[in-house]
C-alpha cells in the first residue's frame, strides 16, 4: 500500500510549518518535489531549503518535471482537466519508481492543500484509476491568512461573510450583491481595475512571508495604479509573482 501525504507548508518560510507538518515530513519514505520550470525554480529551491531545515535525518527527495498546461485545448476547464490527467500519470510513475514496495510519499503543498490547489483532486484520479493509495492531508497556513497577518486586519467585518475567489471570477462576474469582503487570488491581470475605485479599500500583498514581500493598503482609488506598477516591476525583476488581495466595500463598518 502507498500512503500519499499532502503537507501544507505555508509560503516557503520554514517558520510557517506546523509541528505536524515537520513530523510527517520526517516520517516519510520519500518526499516528492515538482519542478515548475526555470521561471519558478526558486519555489523548488524553497522546498529543498525547508527540507534542509526541518529534516532530522536524511529522507530521499525525488524531483520531477511538472507537466505544462496546454492553453490551446478547448475551454479553460478542458485544458485544466487535461493537465490534471497528465499530472496524475506523472505522479503514478514517480511514486511507483520511488516506492516499489509501498510506503509513504510526502508532497509539500504551497499554503494549504485545500485552497486553490488541485493536488487532492488529482489524488482522487489515482484512487479512481484503481491505484492502491491512501490519501492524507496536513493543513497549512494560507496566503490570505498571511495577508491579513501582514496588514494586521480582521478577515471579516463584524459578523460578516467573506468571499474567496479568483481574479477571473471578479473580472467575469463582478462584485456579488451584498458582498462586504472579498479575497482575490490567482489574479494575473489586476481584476480590481474592473471595480468602481471610489467604493473599495484594498489590502494587497505579493511574495507574502518571503524575503521580497511587498505590501500596499489604502483606498482603491489611491492605490490602484501603484499596485499595477509595483506588480509589473516585481514580476519583471523576479520572473514570477504571486499576489493576493482583500477588498472591502467602503461603506461597511467593522
Ligand atoms: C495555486 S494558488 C495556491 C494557494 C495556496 N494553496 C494557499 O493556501 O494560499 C496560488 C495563489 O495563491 C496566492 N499566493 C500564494 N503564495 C503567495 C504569496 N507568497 N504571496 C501572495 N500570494 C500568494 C496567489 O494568489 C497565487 O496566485
Amino acid at each position: 500500500m502507498i500512503a500519499l501525504h499532502f503537507i501544507g507548508i505555508g509560503m516557503g518560510n520554514p517558520d510557517h510549518l506546523t509541528a505536524q507538518a515537520i513530523r510527517e515530513l520526517n516520517q516519510a519514505d520519500v518526499i516528492i518535489v515538482p519542478r515548475k520550470g526555470a521561471d519558478k525554480a526558486d519555489l523548488a529551491d524553497l522546498r529543498r531549503q525547508i527540507c534542509d531545515k526541518v529534516l532530522r535525518h536524511p529522507v530521499p527527495i525525488v524531483e520531477f518535471d511538472l507537466p505544462v498546461r496546454n492553453s490551446t485545448i478547448g475551454t479553460y476547464l478542458d485544458g485544466v482537466n487535461d493537465w490534471h490527467a497528465a499530472i496524475a500519470t506523472t505522479w503514478q510513475r514517480v511514486i511507483r519508481q520511488s516506492l516499489p514496495n509501498g510506503g509513504t510519499a510526502a508532497l509539500m503543498i504551497w499554503g494549504d492543500p485545500a485552497l486553490y490547489d488541485s493536488s487532492l483532486r488529482i489524488a482522487e484520479r489515482l484512487l479512481n484509476s484503481g491505484m492502491p493509495v491512501q490519501i492524507h492531508m496536513v493543513p497549512g497556513l494560507t496566503s490570505f491568512q498571511l495577508l491579513t497577518a501582514a496588514h494586521c486586519i480582521p478577515l471579516n467585518t463584524l459578523g460578516g461573510a467573506v468571499i474567496i475567489t479568483t481574479g477571473r471570477n471578479l473580472r467575469e462576474k463582478g462584485w456579488p450583491e451584498g458582498c462586504e469582503t472579498m479575497v482575490v487570488m490567482l489574479d494575473g491581470a489586476c481584476a480590481f481595475q474592473t471595480l468602481e475605485p471610489a467604493d473599495y479599500d484594498i489590502w494587497w500583498g505579493a511574495y507574502i512571508g518571503m524575503e521580497n514581500q511587498l505590501l500596499i493598503e489604502g483606498a482603491l482609488a489611491d492605490c490602484c495604479n501603484e499596485i499595477i506598477t509595483k506588480r509589473a516591476q516585481a514580476r519583471q525583476q523576479h520572473g514570477w509573482i504571486m499576489d493576493v488581495y482583500l477588498l472591502r466595500k467602503r461603506d461597511i463598518r467593522g
